[in-house]
């Protein structure tokens, strides 16, 4: 039987494979390099934190895998993750944020602390830059998201390197845009590549809208924002 691939919503049982996705999809990525000082990065610290955004987002997010099953009679903790994807769900500006949420950002919150006393620090993650992201991002979505109904927000997508090329990347995204055209959302996403990745995601529907320049120190990372209108226009339940 050919490999055929499968995306799922992300399992307990995924983590390991999808952290392990992520880290060496984003090992050359020009954000990591630049947030991260790479003589200090601690891969096992970088795990941990990972894998707590991972239980954060199977309860806050749109969190997918792409599994490859190699035969029929695998069951679903056997097959490889090839491909990942992470998707916050559309915030409109009538709605309140729920309890929910609240807890699970107290709870990744305590995960983290914990990993820094476990693992002695941050494992060379660059705080203030960090900082320094996070605010213009805060600033650049509130210039750009004008749409009351909000936004889905592709947070993260990653494909291992040995499996990139083959419409995984493609997938990963599909199932949320089709969900957004069905619904007549617009999605959004910031990309860390001008080549080739601003190019893959205007195929698939996003235009550039601006650049986001973060800058220390005379180091600068440039992120590409990008928006995808709904391709059917529909009506929100
Ligand atoms: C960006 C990434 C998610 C794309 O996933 P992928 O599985 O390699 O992409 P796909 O095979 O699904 O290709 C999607 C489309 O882009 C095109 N494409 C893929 N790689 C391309 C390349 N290097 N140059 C130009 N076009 C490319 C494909 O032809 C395809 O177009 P089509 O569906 O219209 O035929 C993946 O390469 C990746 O994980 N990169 C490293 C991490 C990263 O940069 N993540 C994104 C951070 S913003």
């Amino acid at each position: 039987m050919k490999p055929t691939i499968e995306i799922t919503p992300l399992s307990k049982a995924d983590i390991p494979g999808a952290v392990e996705c992520i880290q060496l999809a984003f090992a050359e990525d020009p954000y990591f390099q630049w947030v991260f000082d790479t003589t200090r990065f601690d891969p096992g610290r970088n795990r941990a934190s990972l894998t707590a955004r991972c239980l954060w987002g199977m309860s806050c997010a749109l969190f997918y895998v792409a599994k490859e099953r190699q035969s029929s009679d695998d069951n679903d903790d056997q097959a490889s993750v090839l491909g990942v994807s992470c998707w916050i769900p559309p915030q409109p500006t009538n709605q309140r944020r729920s309890w929910k949420t609240y807890f699970h950002d107290a709870l990744l919150w305590l995960r983290q602390l914990r990993n820094n006393v476990l693992y002695l620090g941050r494992g060379g993650l660059r705080t203030r830059r960090y900082r320094l992201w996070k605010n213009h991002q805060r600033e650049v979505q509130r210039e750009l998201w004008t749409d009351p109904q909000g936004y889905y927000f592709c947070n993260l997508v990653a494909v291992r390197p040995d499996a990139q090329g083959r419409g995984i990347g493609r997938m990963l995204i599909d199932v949320v845009t089709q969900k957004a055209d069905r619904e007549g959302r617009r999605c959004y996403l910031e990309s860390s590549r001008e080549v080739p990745n601003v190019g893959i995601y205007q195929r698939m529907g996003f235009e550039m809208v601006r650049t986001m320049v973060c800058e220390e120190e005379g180091d600068e990372c440039k992120l590409y924002c990008m928006i995808r209108e709904p391709e059917i226009k529909g009506s929100v339940e």
